[in-house]
């Protein structure tokens, strides 16, 4: 049996996203359902010894880089150690964390000494006013010492990820932009994946991660964009004149790249996810917990991934479930 994972489309799976948690410690206006989050007990969340051991699966089929997602997976009680034993397996090379940044200041020089690669921090206004409409609190500064702590324990680059709101922050973009002059960070834009019934923004004025190139463009300077490296995700990179730091597009919404999708999501509930959108998911934990062998629980995987969805090109595309389960 060989030992790399590809789906039904000919996509090689290179990297799975482990959401630890749905708890959080922001209520972000763009992130739950609006019917509201299901409650989820403590038992229903995997131990860490059981994400460990599907992780082990996924190594052994091949999978090298690990992204530990939430809610906010700071919040969870022995995130560090946790860390320290993804990064110490064997095979495993890549370990990286996204996080909203609010306890990452106390946080960044023990993950760092724990084996953490790579930081991406959920920032979605560098005001205090818009941060607080977008998260319903008042932790900006947290964030902005938690992001340059990350930096100064040797973070680098450290990734923000702005979620775009139409009527909130467009006026934070050339701030944001600007920021990557000086500073080793690459801020993404992203286009926000509306939910199940929500409907898509979909008029040309619409604020698409397009527009903001426009708005950079006009109101910071000339980007010149940059070479795909081998591991990117879905960002299309680019920099402004002589900055320390890039800036980049995730366009869910108004692009289309599914056909280059690399990834799996195990959730916190400890189910496989072929696909941030959509409602498919394969339930792993049920199994593991009555004992699967590790070839059952490998035959798993393998059905998960072949029930990876092509994608829906030229098609406007919507998650079913919160983000906070999913972990982006
Ligand atoms: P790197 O490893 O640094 O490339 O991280 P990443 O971009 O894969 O992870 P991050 O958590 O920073 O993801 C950024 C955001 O991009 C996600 O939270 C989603 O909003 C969006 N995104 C990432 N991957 C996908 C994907 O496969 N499909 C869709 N539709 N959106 C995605
Ligand atoms: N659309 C796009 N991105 C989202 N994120 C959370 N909700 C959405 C959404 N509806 C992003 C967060 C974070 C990542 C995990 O997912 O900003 O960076
Ligand atoms: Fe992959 Fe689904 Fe995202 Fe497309 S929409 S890139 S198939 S996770």
């Amino acid at each position: 049996m060989s030992n790399s994972l590809m789906d039904a489309y000919g996509r090689t799976i290179q990297y799975l996203r482990v959401s630890i948690t749905d708890l959080c410690n922001l209520r972000c206006i763009y992130c739950r359902p609006p019917e509201g989050v299901p409650l989820v007990t403590h038992e229903e969340i995997l131990r860490y010894e059981e994400i460990l051991a599907i992780v082990g699966i996924f190594r052994d089929l091949g999978i090298k880089k690990i992204r530990v997602t939430g809610g906010e997976p700071l919040v969870r009680r022995g995130v560090r150690e946790f860390i320290a034993r993804l990064a110490a397996m064997k095979g495993i090379e890549d370990v990286g964390l996204t996080t909203n940044g609010v306890l990452l200041a106390s946080m960044a020089k023990d993950l760092r000494a724990a084996g953490l690669k790579r930081v991406n921090v959920s920032l979605d206004s560098m005001d205090r006013e818009n941060f607080r409409r977008i998260t319903g609190s008042d932790k900006l500064e947290l964030v902005l010492k938690g992001i340059r702590e990350a930096l100064a324990v040797g973070f680098s680059p450290v990734k923000i990820n702005v979620v775009l709101l139409q009527g909130i922050n467009e006026t934070d973009v050339a701030e944001f932009a600007r920021l990557t002059i000086h500073e080793p960070v690459y801020v993404r834009f992203i286009e926000r994946m509306p939910f199940g019934s929500e409907s898509l923004p979909s008029s040309p004025d619409s604020f698409s991660a397009h527009r903001v190139l426009e708005m950079i463009r006009k109101e910071v300077g000339e980007l010149k964009i940059m070479d795909r490296e081998p591991l990117d995700g879905p960002a299309t990179m680019y920099t402004l004149k002589g900055a320390a730091g890039r800036i980049g597009i995730i366009d869910p919404v108004t692009g289309h790249f599914c056909g280059t999708c690399n990834r799996m999501r195990l959730t916190a509930r400890g189910t496989l996810r072929p696909c941030l959108l959509g409602s498919a998911e394969i339930d792993v934990k049920t199994p593991l917990r009555h004992g699967a062998t590790p070839a059952e629980l490998t035959e798993i995987v393998r059905s998960a991934v072949l029930a990876k969805p092509v994608g829906h090109p030229g098609e406007p595309q919507r998650m079913c479930d919160g983000m906070n389960t999913i972990g982006g």
